[in-house]
């Protein structure tokens, strides 16, 4: 153990070289919103136990953590190759710490810290809250020459992550809650239900307390998380059950809470209650993101996705029936071992039938151990290719379309943040994640508005002439 010495260099130093030295951790966050939320969750868990500040810069970190995602092969390789990099900033400095969790983690464990012996700690997205206490682990062994023992934790204790998190840091007028780990929906091509294990849902109380924590705090937008988010079924003090769309109608009424967003959803468990919720709840925003993943039942059928397109098709009707101003995003696959031309032709048709807002498409990526793993796929990369090509230009079309239909409409917006690229003005985000930007003072920020669009600057973002602020009275010219 070193001892510390008084330096009396330290008198004649700067005043800012005097500040007490933080701790610093870098975390890098690949895949899904989910894992965006876990690593904000294990910055907020590392801060209150460690005094760690996260910092931007890798090289200058005691602790790196690489919250991982094994949804596609290719973010999965990503990792290693990372990994290589961090390996150097250690062998330059012994004493940093680097850690592994996610999806990948959670997927090859103990075989993690074979292929890569310098990793110091694995972690599963369902045992990140004991990021503390492996560290302290870590560093009894790197310290004090405790018995080395393997610091390899990927179980799946019972949702008991939050009762150990804890209260969220609000940064701006947005956040995300996660109301349900993992899913049991079993699609043939994913490794979800592996890594992050079977559905659980947080009881309602506790979801309810920390939306009604981040009201308090100034958050107006509340984004629902899971991966099978509306499938929730949340335990009330009473021992009774309640749905995804009555957990909706109690989040409208948290004080603060002016619009709600969730993701991922899927099609089976859209039900007529969650539809009826649109009809009443002003504060649901106009976008839904809905998976579809192709536009072929005998593609559905062989990703066991256990629902037709007309099933589909009629729910974004009744959908659309009580909300004419939906948005409408999905995801596609591309290339599923069951898709031939004729497939691939019925995905393209469904696009443009369904008039969809924006869509994220992918590769079919075969995963390990999981069930699609095992079907013959003759179709050739390049056609696949091909195809993807095709599908997103499609899709860019129908967005550019979107954006343009926007000129001149009146809209909800959220204040959001300074624009930096534009002094003066403000960004704002509409219901259909489209940044609107406009002038206006700070003190706008976290206020709903009403906007009228008057252009296009780009697919993404349009600007606008405000009509009305929230909470301001009159506005100057
Ligand atoms: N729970 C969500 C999303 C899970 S993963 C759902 O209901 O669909 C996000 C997206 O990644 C999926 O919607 C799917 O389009 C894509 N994806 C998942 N596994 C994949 C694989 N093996 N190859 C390619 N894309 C995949
Ligand atoms: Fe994956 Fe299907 Fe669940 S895509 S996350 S198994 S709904």
């Amino acid at each position: 153990m070193s001892v510390q010495v008084f330096d009396p260099s330290v008198l004649s130093a700067p005043a800012k070289d005097l500040a007490p030295v933080r701790k610093r951790l870098y975390i890098e966050t690949q895949g899904c919103q989910m894992n965006a939320y876990d690593s904000s969750r294990m910055a907020d868990l590392l801060g209150e136990s460690h005094g760690y500040v996260l910092t931007q810069n890798p090289a200058e970190a005691d602790v790196l953590v690489m919250n991982t995602c094994s949804i596609r092969e290719k973010a999965q390789e990503k990792v290693f190759s990372e990994l290589g990099r961090w390996r150097k900033l250690k062998e330059k400095n012994p004493h940093v710490v680097i850690g592994v969790g996610g999806c990948v983690a959670s997927q090859e464990g103990e075989a993690l810290q074979q292929r890569a012996p310098y990793v110091d700690m694995v972690f599963g997205p369902q045992t990140l809250h004991r990021l503390p206490h492996l560290l302290n682990q870590h560093h009894a062994q790197h310290y004090q020459g405790a018995k080395k023992i393997s610091l390899v934790d990927i179980s799946f204790p019972d949702i008991e992550k939050f009762d150990f998190l804890p209260e969220p840091r609000v940064e701006g007028p947005k956040a995300f809650v996660s109301i349900m780990e993992g899913c049991s929906k079993y699609c043939s091509f994913c490794v979800v239900p592996y890594t992050r294990g079977e559905e659980v849902s947080r009881p309602l109380d506790d979801v309810i307390a920390e939306i009604a924590s981040l009201g308090a705090r100034g958050v107006r937008e509340v984004t629902l998380l899971g991966q099978n988010v509306n499938g929730y079924r949340g335990e009330t003090h009473e021992g009774q059950v309640c749905n995804f769309a009555q957990l909706l109608r109690l989040v409208v009424q948290i004080p603060g809470i002016g619009r709600v967003r969730y993701t991922t959803s899927h099609p089976l468990e859209f039900s007529d209650e969650l539809i009826a919720a649109y009809a009443d709840l002003p504060q649901l925003v106009s976008h839904l993101h809905l998976p579809v993943q192709s536009g072929s039942n005998a593609v559905l059928a062989a990703m066991k996705r256990n629902h037709t397109i007309d099933v589909y098709i009629e729910k974004i009707k009744k959908l659309r029936a009580v909300r004419p101003d939906l948005h409408l995003s999905s995801d596609f696959i591309i290339g599923f071992p069951a898709e031939g031309d004729a497939e691939f032709e019925e995905t393209l048709q469904l696009v443009k039938d369904l008039d969809f807002d924006h869509s994220y498409s992918f590769i079919y990526s075969k995963r390990p151990g999981t069930p699609a793993a095992e079907l013959p796929d003759a179709t050739p990369e390049s056609v696949k290719k091909e195809r993807l090509n095709q599908l997103k230009q499609v899709i860019r079309a129908s967005t550019i379309a979107k954006t343009d239909a926007m000129l001149g409409q009146t809209l909800r917006v959220l204040i959001e943040k300074p624009n930096d690229r534009e002094p003066g003005m403000l960004l704002a985000s509409a219901d259909n994640t489209r940044l609107v930007q406009f002038v206006g003072p700070q003190d706008w920020l976290g206020r709903f508005a009403t906007v009228e669009v008057t252009r296009i600057c780009s697919m993404n973002l349009v600007e606008a002439k405000v009509i009305a602020v929230e909470g301001i009275s009159a506005l100057s010219d």
